[in-house]
C-alpha cells in the first residue's frame, strides 16, 4: 500500500493523527507542530509527544517560526482559529501583509513553500460568516488564496452528532486538492457545469457524509472578477470588498464558488448517556451541597444593570436544560469545560442518580479520544482544556478513508 506522508500542524493532543492512522496504516506522520502560546509548561505537546515520540519532528515551537522546518508532505492537516483574516499593504507598495500572528498565514506560507498535494483543515463554523460587518470575507479570503496557489477546495460543516457521535459539535472542514492530482481532473470532469453533483452526490465530503439530494438554491460567487465585471486588483482589493453568503456545503474550482445548504440523512444517534462512566466515578466529580449555584447559574435570568456609561439595561438569558439530558447528544465542549461556568455540563450520574461534572474520560469519549488519551502527566484541567480544543476524531476517520480512495488514482 502506497504511504502518504502526514504534516500536522496546530496539533493539539494529536485528533488528526489518530483519526488518520484508524483509517490507515499508510498514513505517516512525519513532522508535527503544537505550542501554547505564553505558556511554560506545554501539556498539550507533553501528551502528543508521549504518545508518538520522543521525536526530533515533533516540534514545539511558535508555527511563525517552525514553518519553516515543516518539510515536503503528501498531505497537510490542521484545526487553526477564526480570526481576522484581512490584508493591507506593507510598507513598499507593492507587499501585501495579513495580520501578524494570524494563524492562516502561516499555513499560506507553508502551501507556498511546500505544495502539499492535499490540505485538511478544521475551523468554527463562524468562519463562514465573518466578519459580522462583511459577511464571508475572511473564508473568501482563504478560498481566494487557495485558487492562487492552484487548488481545488470544498467545505462542508459537519455537525458530529448528526453523523451518529454523541457530540452536537459543529465545525467547518475545508478539503482542499492541487492541481495535476487525479481528483484534481475528476472534479474538473464532473463539471463546474454540473455543482450539484460535487455538492450532493460526488464531492469529497459528499460520499462519506451522505446528505439528502436534490435540495436548495445554488448560489455562485467569483473570486476573480467583481461585480462590475472588473478584475480584483489583488489580495487587498478582494479583502477590502469581497462578501459571500457562503452556506453549510461548497466548493471552489478554478474561481469559482458554489454554495448550498445540505441536510443529513437521519442516522442512529449516540447519546450523552452513552458515554457516561457507569461505576467508580470519584467523590470528587460530585455537586455536593452546590446545588443551588448551579441550579441559578443554569436558569434563566432577567437583571436590571448599569453601565459605564450611567445608562440601564435589561441582562436577560434563556435557560440550559439541568442536567444535561442524557438521552440526547451533548452541548458543545469548551475549553472551559472546567470551570464554574454555566456552560459546563452536570449530569446525573448513572449509578447514583446523583449530581456530577463529567469526567476527563467522559470527556475524550465525547471526541472519540481513546479512554485516558490525555492522562499523561497534566493537571485535570488542561485535560479537560485539551478536550475542548480538540475535534471528534471519527470524523477525521471517516475523511481518511475517503482520501484513501483517492490517492490510490493518483
Ligand atoms: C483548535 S486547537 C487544535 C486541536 C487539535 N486538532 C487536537 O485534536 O487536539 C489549536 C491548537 O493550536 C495551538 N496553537 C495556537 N497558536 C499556535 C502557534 N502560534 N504555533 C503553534 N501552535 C499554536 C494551540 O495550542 C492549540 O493546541
Amino acid at each position: 500500500m502506497k504511504e502518504i506522508t502526514v504534516a500536522e500542524l496546530f496539533a493539539g493532543v494529536g485528533g488528526f493523527r489518530i483519526g488518520l492512522e484508524k483509517a490507515s496504516v499508510s498514513y505517516r506522520t512525519i513532522w508535527a507542530n503544537q505550542w501554547e502560546p505564553g505558556k511554560t509548561r506545554q501539556y498539550a505537546f507533553e501528551c502528543y509527544d508521549q504518545h508518538f515520540g520522543p521525536s526530533l519532528t515533533n516540534s514545539n515551537e511558535d508555527i511563525a517560526i517552525a514553518k519553516r522546518d515543516c518539510p515536503k508532505v503528501d498531505l497537510l492537516v490542521g484545526g487553526f482559529p477564526c480570526q481576522d483574516y484581512s490584508v493591507a499593504h506593507s510598507g513598499d507598495a507593492k507587499g501585501i501583509e495579513g495580520k501578524k500572528g494570524v494563524l492562516w498565514w502561516y499555513i499560506n506560507d507553508i502551501l507556498k513553500a511546500r505544495r502539499p498535494k492535499y490540505v485538511l483543515l478544521e475551523n468554527v463554523d463562524r468562519l463562514l460568516k465573518s466578519p459580522s460587518k462583511q459577511r464571508g470575507r475572511d473564508f473568501g479570503v482563504i478560498l481566494r488564496c487557495l485558487y492562487d496557489l492552484g487548488y481545488y477546495a470544498e467545505w462542508r460543516v459537519i455537525n458530529a452528532a448528526e453523523y451518529g457521535y454523541p457530540q452536537r459539535r459543529r465545525r467547518t472542514f475545508i478539503f482542499a486538492a492541487r492541481k495535476r492530482t487525479t481528483w484534481y481532473r475528476t472534479v474538473l470532469n464532473m463539471g463546474s457545469d454540473n455543482p450539484r453533483r460535487i455538492l450532493f452526490k460526488d464531492g469529497f465530503f459528499a460520499d462519506q457524509f451522505k446528505v439528502t439530494k436534490g435540495e436548495g438554491l445554488v448560489r455562485e460567487y467569483d473570486l476573480k472578477v467583481k461585480s462590475d465585471g472588473t478584475d480584483y486588483a489583488d489580495l487587498v482589493d478582494f479583502s477590502d470588498s469581497f462578501a459571500a453568503a457562503f452556506e453549510n456545503t461548497g466548493f471552489m474550482l478554478n474561481g469559482k464558488v458554489y454554495t448550498s445548504t445540505t441536510t443529513p440523512y437521519k442516522h442512529k444517534q449516540m447519546v450523552l448517556g452513552d458515554i457516561l462512566e457507569s461505576d467508580g466515578v470519584d467523590e470528587k466529580y460530585f455537586l455536593g451541597s452546590n446545588l443551588e449555584k448551579w441550579q441559578y447559574m443554569k436558569g434563566a435570568k432577567r437583571i436590571e444593570r448599569t453601565a459605564a456609561n450611567g445608562h440601564s439595561y435589561v441582562f436577560s438569558e434563556g435557560p440550559i436544560a439541568f442536567p444535561d439530558p442524557s438521552d440526547r447528544p451533548s452541548r458543545t465542549m469548551l475549553t472551559s469545560e472546567s470551570s464554574t461556568n454555566r456552560s459546563t455540563h452536570i449530569v446525573e450520574d448513572p449509578k447514583t442518580g446523583n449530581l456530577r461534572f463529567l469526567t476527563p474520560v467522559e470527556c475524550e469519549r465525547l471526541n472519540g479520544f481513546p479512554d485516558g488519551w490525555t492522562d499523561t502527566g497534566m493537571p485535570e484541567k488542561f485535560r479537560y482544556f485539551c478536550m475542548g480544543n480538540a475535534l471528534v476524531v471519527p470524523l477525521i476517520t471517516r475523511m481518511g478513508k475517503q482520501l484513501l480512495t483517492i490517492t490510490a488514482k493518483d
